[in-house]
């Protein structure tokens, strides 16, 4: 945890930001895998754990603006609990390490809210993702759950995405931390990318890495020969000569943060010619949108710069033809690279996803576009000090998507489809990094993961 002083700052922020009402921050509850005593491993909500810090379940962050009080909800243990959980800090200890004060036990929290509402104060909280959290607020503000889902209070929304966007020293030193174990996680998978391996023996090792860290990994890993597939968890593929192996995987913190890195390694350690000038299309495009990045630049001009890039060096490989401006413009590079170039990270791997996508990536300056492939771009704004984002282009060949296209003679003036019939069983290449923005410009985050592919193949190479 942090110093209490940090979450004690944040809250007063809060409460000058919104300056009436009561904020309710709902801590998340053990989520039962198949009984209610098997729970999957407990994970705090983020937000909860930016304002009040404390990482167990059943709690509740209580802001009342107007009496200028931060109270935390929840209940001691009893004998029961020590018996089987060992002996646990009071909630009023607990509640001190986050420079809280106010405690009460959990049912009391109906009639704080129920108060506040007859007293005409606004309930501000902001859009549940869980089923539970749903329920409880349906419950505690007597409204169905989709009425509860949607008056979300979007003043909270703006205020939360303001400051969680912007990174103190004491976080970026938390995303180095979860950094330096992807490292590690990402050199291990690259020396045991040999032919007759399982997916799932590499995904287990470096997932066992981040665990026998004391981390977990900050979303499930995709490691897969067929990279085409973007979001694939498919682990059962044994790995073979002539593949490519995308490996997208990060560790968590133990505070929570996250690491998001990608590399592409190819299996047997030796990048074949077409794979390589594939591959060099996909890094230029990364180093490219990299040296772009600065305060005040769109990230959206960052991503079409990437997709630039990558159009250029597929219309010399002959994949694409034509006036490569014209072609973004229109979305054609889209069959290729069909993704946004990256999201903010923090507490979340896509951070504040949950608070909605538009209100962390979009503002009243730039809307989301509904052309194929830029339409996912999670991050479209003006970049400011203090952010981190990742910067994650690809190349895919999805044979469905170029069966569609072609079918519908699509882009005809920009894509040499008898070309792309080549590349059917290429699979795909995404290289990722993690990226603070400076005063000055960026910082690319934690030690260099080997990238280029003689760093690659060097320690592929290796034992
Ligand atoms: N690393 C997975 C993603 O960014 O979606
Ligand atoms: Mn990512």
């Amino acid at each position: 945890m942090f110093d209490s002083a940090i979450y004690t700052q944040r809250r007063n922020r809060l409460k000058e930001q919104l300056e009436s009402g009561l904020i309710l921050f709902l801590g998340n509850e053990e989520s039962p895998m198949n009984y209610p005593g098997n729970p999957y491993r407990f994970r705090q909500d983020s937000s909860f754990l930016y304002f009040f810090g404390l990482d167990f379940p059943s709690l509740v962050g209580a802001i009342d603006i107007d009496g200028n009080r931060d109270i935390i909800f929840g209940n001691d243990v009893d004998i029961e609990d020590i018996i089987w959980m060992g002996f646990q800090p009071s909630m009023k200890e607990r509640a001190g390490e986050v420079g809280v004060s106010e405690t009460f036990p959990l049912d009391k929290l109906e009639e704080t809210v129920k108060q506040a509402i007859q007293q005409g104060k606004k309930i501000h909280y902001l859009p549940p993702y869980r089923p539970e959290t749903e329920l409880k607020l349906s419950r505690l503000l007597g409204m169905d759950s989709d009425e509860a889902k949607k008056n979300a209070s979007v003043e909270l929304i703006t205020a939360v995405v303001a400051q969680r966007s912007v990174k103190i020293k004491e976080e970026v030193d938390e995303i180095e931390i979860a950094h330096a174990v992807t490292l590690e996680m990402h050199t291990t998978a690259m020396r045991m990318a040999k032919p007759g391996i399982y997916e799932k023996e590499i995904a287990g090792k470096i997932e066992g890495i981040a665990l026998s860290s004391g981390f977990n990994i900050s979303f499930p890993i995709i490691l897969t020969i067929n990279g085409q597939i973007l979001h694939n968890h498919y682990h059962g593929n044994v790995l073979k000569e002539g593949r490519l192996l995308v490996n997208d995987s990060g560790a968590e913190s133990a505070l929570h943060y996250a690491a998001d890195i990608t590399r592409t390694i190819p299996v047997g350690g030796k990048f074949t010619q077409k794979q390589r000038e594939i591959y060099e299309v996909v890094l230029n495009a990364q180093e490219t949108a990299i040296q772009s990045i600065r305060p005040d630049i769109k990230n959206k001009d960052i991503h079409l710069k990437a997709a630039k890039t990558i159009a250029e060096g597929l219309k010399e490989l002959e994949l694409m033809k034509g006036d490569m401006d014209e072609a973004v413009n229109e979305g054609a590079h889209a069959l290729f690279f069909p993704h946004g170039l990256g999201h903010m990270m923090g507490l979340d791997v896509h951070d504040m996803e949950d608070l909605g996508e538009d209100y962390v990536g979009y503002d009243e300056n730039i809307k989301r576009s509904d052309q194929f492939g830029i339409a996912y771009l999670r991050l479209a704004k003006e970049l400011q000090p203090g952010y981190v984002v990742t910067v994650e282009p690809g190349v895919y060949f999805i044979p469905a998507l170029i069966d569609k296209w072609k079918g519908e003679n699509k882009f005809t003036q920009f894509i040499n489809y008898e070309k792309v019939e080549d590349y059917r069983e290429f699979g795909g290449v995404r290289l990722e990094d993690d990226v603070l923005v400076t005063e000055e410009g960026h910082q690319v985050i934690g030690k260099t993961i080997p990238k280029t592919p003689e760093e690659v193949e060097e320690i592929a190479a290796t034992d």
